[in-house]
């Protein structure tokens, strides 16, 4: 089916029989699976974190920093895609990227970034920031991208040529590399004081940015909080790798290498895993009302469940959002129902099942709910006060209890033996795979990052500490993988229109 959408995506424009030929030649059977493979391989990769994966590339002194505050991403590992799989059907091809340099030592890496790009068939146009001219001449991009390069909004010979609006709006992606620390404040606070930062302002094109600076300024505070608005506008992060820098130090910040990031482009810019699934993702706590005041609920953020749905959307789905009491934007091309109890919840969803292709269900759904809520403030009695609770429905155990269902996956947020948990959890509810994290002690609940396994039915994977979008790509990547094989039989997941 993947190839079948990236088969549609190269038809585009050619007439029936050269179709039919380009179809035969490049999507073959084998070539494919062989294209959905490289492209699942790609994208776990670059999203996957690699602190823990890869430590033995790390060296020491960096691992010692790593272990005295692992909550900041380090680094992504290189991307092991082969030359071959983005050179001999370029994975880029015609994407119209606009390449922001700015002010660090590690400009002259952008100059191959600019020659990898193009060789892996972008059209490329660069933009210097001030302070990257001092790094790099643009005559050297001018030479590597065949094409004018621009460093101010004041040049007026190069507005009279292309106006900074029309190159904002010629971008398809904006991609930044290095982009320095004083870079990512700036945009994260909406500037538009040079050129580069106008131009993210002006352009609707998908940015992805890949940091370089020194370790310290990459650790500290400020940084790390301009990351996540970022983030959460939906900007990628690249990177940074680990290890020695041009400072003398060791640590995170490293600009990423010129293959890894154009394999994170080609990852983002190919087929979409999802195209024309429908999702209904449910998200956040369900509050199980006392009285008209008090509640019984959980710590549940929604920041999971709200970051699935944001990785389904992006990998082309159409995504229903059943969202629990929380305060969370939604995210771009997702509609959303909020509602309040388990009960709002269960009701919402079984309206939503028979139109969904996928359910997964990220919401943590109380388990009991008051028998009954008080229609006026309980008042105090000077004793003890018992509530009586009942049992809420097992929203997720029900649809897969459907005859008719869809691809299933749970989550469950232990506290202890995780695996044995969320195995025995994975049968009783009869999932097609289930995410389980550890919570409690500042872990899983109510924070960025996470760490996932997944299980189901002969295999499992440990995606490891990482902001929660991260998981989430991790996880679509991984539901679209499971179901592929099932597509076109009637099995969970597998269903018709
Ligand atoms: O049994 P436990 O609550 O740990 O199971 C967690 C999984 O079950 C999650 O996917 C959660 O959304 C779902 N669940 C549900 N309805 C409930 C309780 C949990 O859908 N009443």
């Amino acid at each position: 089916m993947l190839g079948q959408q990236f088969a549609a995506k190269i038809n585009r424009g050619l007439p029936a029989p050269a179709r039919a030929q380009e179809q035969r030649q490049q999507f073959g059977v084998g070539q494919r699976r062989r294209a959905t493979r490289q492209h699942l391989f790609a994208r776990s990769f670059v999203f996957g974190p690699v602190a823990y994966r890869h430590d033995f590339n790390i060296p020491r002194q960096d691992r010692a920093r790593q272990a005295e505050n692992p909550r900041i991403p380090v680094s992504y590992p290189p991307v092991m895609l082969s030359a071959d799989s983005y050179m001999s059907a370029p994975a880029l091809a015609n994407l119209r990227i606009l390449l922001g340099v700015s002010g660090g030592i590690a400009a002259y890496k952008a100059a191959e970034l600019t020659r990898r790009l193009r060789d892996a068939g972008a059209e490329v146009r660069v933009v210097l920031t001030e302070n990257a001219a001092r790094f790099v001449t643009p005559l050297t991009f001018q030479a590597l991208s065949g094409q004018p390069v621009r460093c101010g909004l004041w040049d007026e010979s190069a507005e009279a040529a292309m106006g900074h609006i029309e190159l904002a709006r010629w971008a398809q992606r904006i991609v930044i590399a290095p982009a320095s620390a004083d870079l990512i404040a700036r945009l994260a606070h909406g500037l538009a004081d040079d050129l580069l930062t106008t131009l993210c302002l002006a352009s609707t094109a998908a940015v992805a940015l890949a940091p370089a600076m020194n370790q310290q300024m990459w650790a500290h505070a400020a940084t790390q909080a301009n990351l996540t608005v970022l983030r959460a506008r939906g900007i990628s992060v690249l990177g940074p790798g680990s290890g020695s820098q041009a400072c003398g130090e060791f640590g995170a910040g490293r600009l990423l290498e010129a293959d890894a990031i154009v394999a994170a482009l080609a990852a983002m810019h190919g087929p979409q895993l999802l195209a024309g699934t429908r999702v209904l993702v449910s998200a956040g706590p369900t509050f199980e009302d006392i009285d008209p005041v008090r509640y019984v609920g959980n710590r549940s953020s929604g920041r999971m469940g709200f970051a699935v749905a944001q990785a389904a959307a992006e990998q082309g789905a159409e995504v229903q959002l059943v969202a629990g009491p929380v305060h969370l934007p939604t995210p771009a091309g997702v509609v959303r129902t909020d509602v309040r109890s388990a009960r709002q919840m269960h009701a919402a969803v079984m309206q939503h099942i028979p139109q969904s292709d996928i359910f997964v269900s990220a919401a943590a759904v109380g388990d009991y709910r008051p028998a009954e809520i008080a229609t006026h403030k309980l008042k105090k009695t000077g004793g003890s006060l018992t509530l009586t609770l009942t049992e809420n429905p097992d929203i997720v155990a029900q649809v897969a209890a459907l005859k008719n269902r869809p691809f299933v996956v749970g989550f469950a947020a232990e506290t202890r033996d995780l695996q044995a948990h969320a195995q025995a959890k994975l049968a009783a509810k009869k999932l097609d795979l289930i995410a389980a994290n550890q919570v409690g002690a500042g872990a899983g609940f109510d924070c960025a990052d996470n760490e996932l396994l997944l299980l189901w039915p002969g295999g499992k994977e440990h995606l490891a500490r990482a902001d929660k979008i991260v998981l989430a790509r991790a996880l679509v990547a991984r539901i679209a993988a499971l179901r592929e094989p099932a597509l076109g039989r009637t099995r969970p997941g597998g269903r018709k229109r």
